[in-house]
């Protein structure tokens, strides 16, 4: 049988490094340029949210009692910490293609440091919790139409998102357990959150995919307009139904049907590939095939 995603999670190290990519790599995709740009949209303010999230793990490690919960929130600090770094990297070079880039960016930036300064602690660990529940599920999503949206794409590009995606899935409870560790009770506090963080999400995601669609020249045709608008309404609306879960009472992300019965095969075999030392950070089709044979 194999291990549950969630159980003693590693931290990995990577560098990727897109300094050399030509600004066109931004739409990385050829099996789909609308997921490209989804992704690219989607990134563009999440470092930021990590950034807040290490802070949000750090200001509750020193109150947790639970030896195993400390050591997941290591972990998960780790974790995203080499996330935020990867991210920011992959936007400068979405920054040398979309000229409201950096302005988008900034934006994130200084929202979330805001937010720092604002949150209380509840909110603070709250708002994390409830953001995590998108970036697992993003997670799942996107392994689970790999062959539709990523199969043909630029190796490195891909390399990081599948990286990423594994990660997210596989601390997907950390944060959801420190806000349950401390405010166990206010089951409505956590789902307000998380219509919270879910809003946060669609608004400066929607606002970065309408700038990029409109740089590529997109929305001069209408049906390419057509078919951009209609993408990401599906992968919002796919969300939503996979989010259902998480708003009942005694839901725990360990349980959500898509960690558990429906493991991804990729997730699976990239875990053991990267574990058995396999380098991960370019991902052509030859490298897949190998991932997937073990
Ligand atoms: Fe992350
Ligand atoms: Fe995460």
């Amino acid at each position: 049988m194999t291990a549950h995603p969630m159980d003693e999670f590693p931290v990995r190290k990577f560098r990727f490094d897109f300094d050399a990519a030509e600004p066109e790599t931004a739409v990385w995709s050829q099996s789909s340029e609308l997921f490209s740009l989804f992704a690219n949209a989607f990134t563009l303010h999440v470092p930021y949210f990590e950034k807040y999230l290490v802070r949000s793990m750090i200001a509750a490690r020193g109150k947790i009692t639970d030896e195993k919960l400390k050591r997941d929130v290591d972990a998960i600090i780790g974790q995203e910490a080499h996330h935020a770094d990867a991210f920011i990297k992959f936007n400068d070079l979405l920054k040398r293609r979309y000229p409201k880039a950096q302005a988008m960016e900034e934006h994130a930036k200084y929202g979330f440091k805001d937010r720092l300064k604002k949150d209380d602690f509840k909110t603070l660990v709250g708002f994390t919790a409830g953001y995590e529940t998108f970036t697992f599920l993003a997670g799942m999503l996107f392994l689970d139409n790999y062959d539709e949206w990523m199969a043909d794409s630029d190796p490195k590009v891909k390399a990081l998102w599948v990286w990423h995606q594994v990660e997210e899935v596989e601390h997907a409870a950390v944060a959801f357990d420190v806000y349950k560790h401390f405010f166990a009770d206010d089951e409505n506090f956590r789902r307000r959150m998380v219509l919270s963080a879910f809003w946060h999400i669609v608004s400066e995601t929607f606002k970065a995919y309408l700038h990029m669609c409109k740089v590529e020249g997109w929305f001069s045709n209408p049906i390419r307009a057509a078919r951009a608008m209609g993408f990401i309404t599906r992968v919002v609306s796919q969300m939503i139904w996979n989010a259902r879960p998480v708003m009942r009472s005694g839901y725990h992300p360990r349980n959500h049907p898509l960690a558990t019965t429906e493991q991804n095969p990729i997730a699976v075999s990239w875990r053991r590939f990267h574990k058995e030392g396999g380098d991960v950070l370019e991902i052509d089709h030859a490298k897949m095939k190998a991932i997937l044979e073990g």
